[in-house]
């Protein structure tokens, strides 16, 4: 009997050993340069975080849309059977103030937080890779960063989608007579020519050479603050020196047979994530049949989304200024409270309140398994494309508008259509709320998918639509991130925004119903999924991702 038991006990262990353990690496990149360069380091017997770090500093020289050094972001790591989120947010400086965007009848005054000097936050790039590689890396620091030197002194080829993302946001800038000095620097990045950024490479030479003191102090924080005072910006000397990077607990929780490991606040992410997949759990049960991007999904989702971003803009910001009640809003009692008050026939009430103004959507992420199973989710953003427009006189960088994600007034919504009050008010030193959502998922501790997007409140969508893609529906990692998604968050009243390509038919029934529906394609998806111990990598095939299994 005993030994039955025991031979029961290794067969399961043998079973999965075999299901999870995987030879194989996987990258799954915004472009080919971070996707060579992660895969060069990972070759060289580095691990999945020395492969971020690298790619994180790469994706400043060739994605300058969204690949920072002036920016910041969200860096969920699973490593052996640890797990670690480092949060390298921006914060706002010292000297910010909560009405800092109202004129003098408290309007808000637009573009002040997205383009310019005054949009802002102090960057977290640097001291976020630092404290990743001081917990976490196990090549030398100086071999990490030099990939991006290289790439920023010797030049890269500039890929067509970015030449015209670049020629497109000029154009923007002149036409809407909005003053940044980006021209200045990006003109000559042309499709297909070599492009150089020799200010840039200076600045992660002391990087390189000096870690986060080459960024925060010395040479390049003084460049920083002279282009602060020459423009009237708030970032200063102490406000550098004082920034620092967080290590947090990622949000665990289980959903169907997986740990889910997700973003915590300042992120409304995982928390989003989190309520739509357990909500949608719920009841789905009480549907015959649900066939995946039927009507009858999308307005489930869509019920789901309403409730969603109604506690996103109520409840969530920094949970260092607010008490974020994260496992309130994530606890069992509650997923089924908001479960029953899901309308499946019809749409719920919602009132009607100014819908908020979309713009260009550039933020980037990565995803990375290296032959140890260890796992890195990484989202890393400045915002807008090309941030706030202006690049650091001297030192090359584009600096963020990171600034417009805090609430600049209750009832007025920033560039994403979202809405928040006091949880997300403007403070020196706060961070601003995110929807970036890094995310792994977990079987019996071993990594079974790691996803991640870009697309500012729609990556909430991207996220929890990818799991139920290549869990509820079995894709592949290519299907999970290229089948059409669509995306709802309460305000504009009733809206559904939607990739090409979902079918005729469904839209019609949705029309119907009474939403509006608005084609436009969000996220940029890039995707690791462990399929019985063999590595499937996919980056989305709208973007300019290269995904690898090795
Ligand atoms: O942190 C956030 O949620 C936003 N700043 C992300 C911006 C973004 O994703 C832009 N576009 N794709």
């Amino acid at each position: 009997m005993k030994k039955s038991l025991l031979g029961i006990l290794l067969l399961g262990l043998v079973i999965n050993f075999t299901t999870y353990a995987s030879e194989q690496a996987a990258v799954a990149m915004p472009d080919a340069y971070s996707a060579d360069a992660a895969k060069a380091i990972l070759e060289k017997g580095g691990n999945a975080i020395d492969a971020a770090i690298t790619a994180q500093f790469v994706l400043a020289v060739t994605l300058p849309e969204a690949g920072n050094i002036g920016g910041g972001g969200f860096m969920l790591v699973k490593k052996g059977d640890t797990t670690d989120f480092i949060d390298y947010r921006e914060k706002a400086p010292l000297t910010a103030h909560r009405d800092m965007y109202l004129d003098e009848n408290g309007d808000v005054i637009r573009g002040l937080s997205v383009y310019g000097i005054l949009a802002s936050g102090v960057p977290g790039t640097v001291s976020g890779m630092w404290l990743a590689h001081q917990k976490h890396g196990s090549l030398a620091w100086n071999d990490l960063v030099q990939p991006a030197v290289d790439l920023a002194e010797n030049g890269f080829i500039v890929h067509p989608k970015l030449g015209r993302s670049v020629a497109g946001f000029i154009q923007r800038m002149k036409a809407r007579e909005i003053n940044v000095n980006f021209a200045d620097y990006f003109a000559d990045a042309k499709a297909d020519t070599l492009f150089k950024q020799p200010e840039l490479a200076a600045t992660l030479k002391r990087i390189r050479d000096r870690g986060p003191d080459g960024f925060y102090k010395g040479e390049t924080a003084d460049q920083i603050v002279a282009f602060m005072s020459k423009h009237n910006g708030l970032i200063s000397h102490q406000d550098l020196a004082m920034y620092q990077a967080k290590s947090r607990q990622p949000i665990r929780d289980k959903w169907q047979q997986y740990e889910v490991l997700t973003a915590p606040p300042p992120s409304s992410g995982g928390i989003a994530v989190l309520q739509w997949l357990k909500i949608y759990e719920q009841v789905r049960s009480s549907y015959k049949t649900m066939g995946h991007n039927s009507a009858d999904y999308v307005h489930l989702l869509a019920e789901i989304g309403k409730r969603v971003f109604a506690d996103r803009a109520a409840y969530l910001g920094d949970p260092d200024f607010y008490p974020v009640p994260v496992q309130d809003l994530i606890a069992d009692a509650y997923i089924s409270q908001r479960a029953a008050q899901i309308n499946k026939t019809a749409i719920s009430i919602t009132d009607e309140i100014d819908p908020g103004l979309y713009e260009s959507e550039e933020t980037t992420h990565f995803s990375i398994v290296d032959k140890q199973g260890n796992a890195v989710s990484n989202t890393t953003t400045i915002n807008l494309g090309f941030g706030s427009g202006m690049v650091v006189e001297g030192a090359g960088f584009i600096l963020n508008d990171e600034m417009d994600d805090f609430s600049a007034k209750p009832g007025v919504a920033n560039v994403f259509g979202a809405y928040g009050g006091k949880a997300n008010e403007i403070q020196p030193q706060k961070r601003m709320l995110s929807s970036m959502s890094p995310t792994i998922l977990l079987k019996d501790n071993n990594v079974k998918l790691v996803t991640g997007s870009p697309g500012g409140t729609t990556i909430i969508t991207s996220v929890y639509q990818s799991i139920l893609n290549a869990i509820e529906f079995d894709m592949t990692a290519e299907q999970a991130v290229n089948t059409p998604r669509f995306h709802h968050q309460l305000w504009p009243k009733d809206t559904i925004r939607y990739h090409p390509n979902l079918s005729e038919s469904v839209i019609e029934k949705l029309k119907a119903l009474g939403y509006t529906m608005q084609e436009r394609r969000f996220g940029d998806l890039h995707m690791v999924i462990n399929r019985n111990g063999k590595l499937e990598a996919a980056s989305e095939a709208s973007g300019r991702g290269k995904s690898i299994v090795f």
